[in-house]
């Protein structure tokens, strides 16, 4: 057996060994099947009113700068026709994957935030570079990106044994990846975070955007939007890091430049950055209404 099979055997040992997401509640089943059917937008807010909890993560998302809304929202109606339904699949498939996934320990609430953070970019490349496309949820394809990186937390020994051999394999067959030390263990979440996407039924754009978060050219041929997005948001994360970190850490010009090279071109081109100027400003604005964002929420 080649390395390359040995890589897959494993990871999909290990996504065999994954528990199901939890099922959809009943409310957002009925939910989904109302945008099925193409119902109003009346009838669809009238099932999402008495869910006080659904109702709040909506209006959330409608009052956040993903959407910049001239005013406050506070209308449930409002705010789905600003969000748009099919936004709302997105975020109930969120629900489950964090009831699956958790936030209990201090390295798991990074990631989240982290995830967060690139849903908010995602979301805005994609209104500012792909407005015109068919639409495609690229906030879900940011916030799930990591999803393999998050559910290796909940491993047991022996699946974190696995997934150490999956590492080292994947060391051998793409030794690419070695060759920077951006990636943060484990070096094969994205290809255990599609895996477990196709498990779990998410839509094939969505792992294909999983699956290419560090490396365009693993997803298909023609990336779809949503992985541009999703790509190129976990891009300026990584980069803001290097070139604006926290405080007493220096940033690193030398290793902005190393990481800027490492880019694949078709997403600075899709993004129209032509330099690391560029880049550095897109990185710096993204930031700021990111912050803004959190304000406005509270965070
Ligand atoms: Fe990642
Ligand atoms: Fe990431």
């Amino acid at each position: 057996m080649s390395d390359g099979q040995k890589f897959y055997k494993l990871v999909l040992k290990l996504v065999d060994k994954t528990e199901e997401l939890p099922p959809l509640n009943g409310t957002h089943r009925r939910i989904i099947d109302l945008v099925e059917k193409d119902a109003s937008l009346k009838e669809i807010a009238e099932k999402i009113e008495p869910d006080l909890e659904l109702s709040a993560t909506l209006l959330r998302r409608a009052n956040s700068a993903f959407y910049m809304p001239r005013k406050s929202i506070g209308d449930i109606r409002e705010a789905l026709s600003l969000v748009g339904t099919k936004q709302l699949t997105g975020l109930f498939l969120i629900e489950r994957v964090r009831k699956a996934v958790g936030s209990d320990t201090e390295f798991k609430k990074e990631i989240w935030e982290h995830s967060y953070q690139a849903a908010f970019y995602s979301n805005l490349l994609f209104n500012e570079h792909f407005k015109n496309t068919s639409q495609t949820d690229a906030y879900t394809g940011g916030l799930l990106h990591d999803i393999g990186k998050l559910i290796a937390l909940n491993f047991d020994s022996e699946s974190k044994k696995d997934l150490d051999d999956a590492d080292n394999l994947k060391e051998k067959i793409q030794p690419g990846h070695l060759k920077n030390d951006f990636i943060k263990q484990p070096l094969c979440h994205p290809e255990l975070g599609a895996m477990l996407a196709k498990k779990w039924n998410f839509p094939d754009d969505l792992a294909y955007a999983i699956l290419s978060h560090h490396d365009l050219k693993l997803g298909a041929d023609k990336p779809k939007p949503i992985s541009f997005c999703a790509y190129f948001s976990n891009v300026l994360c990584r980069f803001q890091k290097i070139i604006a970190p926290i405080a007493p850490i220096a940033p690193d010009e030398e290793k902005a430049q190393r990481y800027y090279d490492l880019i694949d071109e078709r997403a600075l081109k899709a993004f129209k950055v032509s330099n690391i100027a560029g880049m550095k400003k897109m990185s710096e604005e993204i930031k700021i209404l990111f912050d803004k964002n959190k304000r406005a929420l509270g965070e």
